[in-house]
């Protein structure tokens, strides 16, 4: 079929709140250039990460098709991508830039092809939370079985997965969420304490739990509401991870606050673990894995249409949507 020249696509011209976001339907088809593939896109991944694009926290070039995740078919190669083995009509699933519309140009290098058995909505709702869950236990700071991690935000669309990822390795887990039903539904992917953060006093509650010890990693992607806390909760020669700014980024910290307990701070993000293609394997063929045995679930909180984005992202920052948000475009 050939190609189309225009397409749906959400654009954002200029940094703000969600209005900003553009729903157009007059976007032009891209051809790929050299070592990139063009992609249908089927179902695209909503993250938080595409606020901060949006708002100006991330810079970004303007203007801008965000979405940093989809999975679709590939409709056209660029020249130069032999070697990756892909045709036209595969079904994948890439990294890069472009979720908001139908069709995006991405880099061979961040696509991969989809095992059979897994729907769309399981594979994406899972791809780039997933991978960084997976980087972040492993590498980040390796996770081992009775260690105790304290995660913020986890009814999250990242926080489900780590939960179930770190409950798999046999941590001790100590989830925070805001509000009863989030935290209900915490209790049920096997977290062995969760605290509502919003009304409880989660600190005092954490240094109860383990003996005024504290724990020995945190997973913080609140930031700014929860960066003092963490320092309090974290235990001596213990580490942070500060792996977003959901609630705003950290203020400049003092790095003499980590001497008292000799704490490690790390603030990493996925694609420095996965610069190279064996890495970007490792960690989806790991992640493929944990989806087709069934060992981990994903909870979608909502698809929403392309021309709904600016709904989709009041919601996630409203701090309303449990598990992963996606579009259809
Ligand atoms: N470093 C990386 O490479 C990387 C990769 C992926 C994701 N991340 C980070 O991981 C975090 C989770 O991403 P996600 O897409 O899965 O989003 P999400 O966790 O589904 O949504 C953010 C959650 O943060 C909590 N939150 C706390 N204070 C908030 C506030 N003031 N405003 C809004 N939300 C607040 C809310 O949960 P409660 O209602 O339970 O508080 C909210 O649902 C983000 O910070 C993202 O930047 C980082």
């Amino acid at each position: 079929m050939p190609l189309p020249s225009i397409q749906k696509a959400v654009v954002v011209e200029k940094v703000g709140g969600p209005e900003v976001l553009q729903y157009r339907t007059d976007y032009p088809v891209l051809l790929p250039k050299e070592t990139q593939v063009l992609v249908k896109n089927a179902v695209s991944g909503i993250n938080y990460i595409d606020t901060y694009f949006r708002s100006g926290l991330y810079p970004c070039a303007k203007p801008e098709v965000l979405g940093r995740e989809a999975i679709g078919t590939v409709v056209a190669l660029g020249e130069n991508t032999e070697k990756y083995g892909f045709r036209v009509g595969d079904r994948v699933i890439w990294l890069g830039t472009g979720g908001y519309a139908e069709y995006a140009c991405v880099s061979a290098e961040r696509v991969v092809k989809l095992p059979v058995g897994l729907s769309d909505e399981i594979a994406i709702a899972s791809f780039m939370s997933g991978l960084t869950v997976l980087a972040l236990v492993r590498e980040t700071y390796n996770v081992k079985s009775g260690d105790k991690v304290l995660l913020h935000a986890a009814a999250g669309g990242a926080g489900i997965l780590m939960t179930q990822v770190l409950k798999d390795i046999g941590a001790y887990v100590i989830g925070t969420a805001g509000g009863p039903e989030k935290v209900a539904l915490v209790k049920s992917l096997g977290a062995d304490h969760v605290i509502d953060y919003r009304s409880e006093d989660w600190v005092r509650i954490v240094k109860r739990i383990t003996d005024n010890q504290g724990v020995d990693v945190v997973y913080d992607s609140v930031g700014r509401d929860t960066c003092e806390g963490s320092l309090e909760c974290v235990k001596r020669k213990g580490t942070i991870v500060w792996f977003g700014n959901s609630s705003g980024p950290i203020p400049p910290l003092p790095l003499n606050l980590l001497s008292p307990k000799a704490v490690k701070i790390a603030r990493p993000t996925l694609l420095a673990y996965i610069t190279t293609r064996e890495e970007l394997r490792l960690y989806s063929d790991e992640l493929f894995q944990f989806l087709i045995s069934g060992k981990l679930k994903v909870n979608i909180h909502h698809i929403y249409k392309l021309d709904d984005i600016q709904q989709a992202h009041k919601d996630l920052e409203s701090r309303k949507t449990m598990g992963k948000l996606l579009l259809r475009p």
